[in-house]
């Protein structure tokens, strides 16, 4: 290649080159080298394997310009299942997406989900919601399914608290984290070309979490998330959390934060050093009618817009802003499935093009004044 690379690893089955640092914060701009795809670095992962109301096709994903997509462990270990999966050699061949893919644990969609979920040093049982049964999820097992699904990013079984909870309970749960990622990487079968990721937890604890990144930095991994946040806690306290992570992670290494997706805290947390970011909420809140907008969020409703024959945003190149007015999205929104459909598909965009001005900025070395005029037309402007 013929680009600068200024700190670079090398993974069996990943390489991560930083190509350009912000001289004023810890924002960076790199490559992602995966088994399947090169990925550029900040990027948000949209979920890719939810319901086909929720989702788009992955033909919509490639052209929205994603590099890398979620995948749901324990969705996929439902439906279509692990003997399908085997059968039909991973989900990349199942779906028709031949670009990155990363795998959740399971266990956060479970305890999230399901409230009924119980957590023992075994795994987390719970029932399911197909047949009632009493199920359990072990970190063995949760690796031997992503290794069918056959993800290029995979992620240990995590034992999560909500990041309000205070107590003991926090810290056995970053202790039990730690073994849990030992028994992870004791049973997978595919390091060198499924990447396993560490998650950071312990909660708004500085010193728990110091604890927990010593003791998984000493697992040498081709990268690390940092989990257990964005469940209700002060912005303050949670942007502080991510600081002190990527002030410890090793700085030739991927970083993900988990389930961050707001467009304020992407912002803030590229700032902060952190590569990767995934969250449900722009596909979610399209299904509420909700547009992104650079200006603030658009509420579609019928009675409103009704007559602004106007795309959702003027400057925006995505199918819907190209095709249909808000007047067309306000009367169809909540009636038709296709209303969420392309608000999803301006929403991802809306993602794409706020990571791909980041990555810009950071480029030409003027990062701190992007970040100042997205947060004046953001919040200031917009009454
Ligand atoms: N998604 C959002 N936060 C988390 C977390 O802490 N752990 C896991 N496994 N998934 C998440
Ligand atoms: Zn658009």
């Amino acid at each position: 290649h013929d680009y600068p690379v200024v700190a670079h690893s090398e993974s069996p089955a990943l390489r991560f080159e930083v190509l350009a640092r912000c001289s004023v914060t810890k924002a960076r701009v790199s490559k992602l080298h995966l088994p399947h795809f090169t990925a550029d670095t900040p990027m948000f992962m949209p979920v890719g394997t939810q319901g086909t109301m929720k989702g788009l096709t992955t033909d919509q994903l490639r052209d929205l310009d994603c590099h890398v997509i979620l995948g749901n462990t324990y969705h996929l270990g439902n439906r279509p299942g692990q003997a399908i999966l085997d059968q039909v050699g991973g989900l990349h061949q199942f779906m028709n997406w031949d670009r990155g893919l990363l795998t959740d644990s399971g266990g956060f969609q479970m305890v999230s989900l399901l409230k009924l979920a119980q957590i023992t040093e075994e795994g987390v049982e719970f029932e399911s919601p197909h047949d009632g049964t009493m199920m359990l999820l072990t970190p063995e097992k949760s690796i031997d399914l992503q290794n069918s699904i056959g993800a290029d990013i995979i992620m240990q079984l995590d034992d999560v608290v909500s990041s309000l909870t205070t107590g003991p309970r926090v810290e056995e749960a970053m202790e039990r984290s730690v073994r849990w990622l030992d028994r992870c990487i004791g049973a997978h079968k595919y390091p060198e070309r499924q990447n396993l990721f560490p998650i950071i937890q312990g909660g708004l604890d500085p010193a728990l979490r110091r604890k927990c990144l010593e003791m998984m930095i000493a697992r040498d991994a081709p990268g690390y998330a940092i989990g257990g946040l964005s469940g209700g806690e002060e912005k303050d306290t949670f942007w502080q959390i991510v600081s002190l992570c990527t002030d410890h992670l090793p700085e030739a290494k991927p970083r993900y934060c988990m389930g961050v997706g707001y467009a304020e805290d992407l912002v803030v947390c590229a700032a902060l050093g952190v590569d990767m970011f995934d969250c449900v909420f722009p596909t979610r809140t399209a299904r509420f009618g909700n547009a992104l907008t650079r200006d603030g969020g658009i509420v579609f409703k019928i009675n409103r817009y009704q007559d602004d024959f106007g795309p959702i945003e003027e400057d925006c190149s995505c199918y819907t802003c190209r095709h249909y007015t808000r007047a067309y999205l306000a009367t169809i929104v909540n009636k038709e499935t296709v209303g969420c459909h392309l608000l999803s598909i301006h929403n991802i965009a809306y993602q794409m093009r706020l990571m791909r001005d980041i990555r810009t900025s950071i480029m030409e070395d003027r990062f701190p004044e992007f970040v100042k005029s997205f947060m004046k037309r953001y919040f200031v402007d917009q009454g």
